[in-house]
């Protein structure tokens, strides 16, 4: 590989994506982000289970979704819906359909929020993706097309907003619920709304976990060159 200085790097950088920010690259890697970016979003950030005492404000999930909300989806669909569930109430019903050993982290932490995909997310496209026209009228009958693509679109969508959730300095603790119909039925009902995963989303407190990292795969693992 190319080696060039950091210097060079941050100048290239600069100018190709963001000619008026200043970003500070502070090792010896290939990325456009500093160390302590790279940290807060991936190297060090971890699906949390242990939270501060800390609220997790309107305002951090406003500035969290301010940035998911530009993840790439399919014909800028923007299938994902989500229930912030906060009081004491939505919680127990919520926790009622996890399965025994999520239940407690459900319980722990200071906000779950419930993940879904709007099947009829195609409603949304006359505004979403406006110089095709016709498209909801197109998308209407394609009722098998539309699970598909809304759950491909809102799964990115998550990974977005996991990364957008950090960035904010929240930490989230992704699984799965026991009973999606019921879950649905709790929070989606008079919906097209389709929940598949449940997110909790808090401060970590320390780590945010006692387990250990697992291994990852490396690039030449997952990857060919062609
Ligand atoms: C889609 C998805 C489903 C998951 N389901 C559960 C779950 O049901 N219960 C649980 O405790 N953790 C669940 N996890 C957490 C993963 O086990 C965890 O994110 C993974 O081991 C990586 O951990 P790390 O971020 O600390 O490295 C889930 C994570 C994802 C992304």
């Amino acid at each position: 590989m190319k080696q060039i200085t950091v210097e060079a790097r941050i100048t290239a950088v600069t100018a190709r994506v963001a000619p008026n920010m200043t970003i500070t690259l502070d090792s010896q890697t290939a990325l456009a982000i500093g160390d302590a970016e790279a940290d807060l979003l991936f190297r060090a950030a971890r699906t949390t289970y242990q939270w501060a005492d800390d609220p997790v404000t309107d305002d951090e999930l406003q500035a969290a979704w301010d940035l998911a909300k530009f993840g790439p989806t399919a014909m800028n669909s923007l299938p994902l819906r989500f229930a912030v569930v906060r009081s004491a109430e939505a919680k127990q019903r919520l926790i009622a359909l996890m399965p025994d050993g999520n239940k407690p982290k459900v319980e722990a932490a200071p906000v779950t929020l419930v993940l879904g995909y709007d099947h009829d997310f195609h409603e949304r496209m006359g505004t979403l993706f406006p110089h095709a026209a016709g498209i909801a009228d197109t998308f209407a009958p394609q009722t098998e097309k539309r699970h598909e693509m809304g759950a491909l679109n809102a799964h990115l969508q998550t990974g977005y907003l996991l990364l957008a959730l950090r960035s904010a300095g929240l930490a989230a603790g992704p699984m799965h619920a026991a009973d999606y119909a019921g879950v649905d039925a709790a929070f989606f009902a008079g919906t097209g709304v389709k929940s598949f995963l449940v997110v909790n989303v808090g401060h970590a407190q320390g780590a945010g976990t006692e387990f250990p990292r697992l291994p990852r795969l490396d690039l030449d693992e997952v990857a060919t060159v062609h």
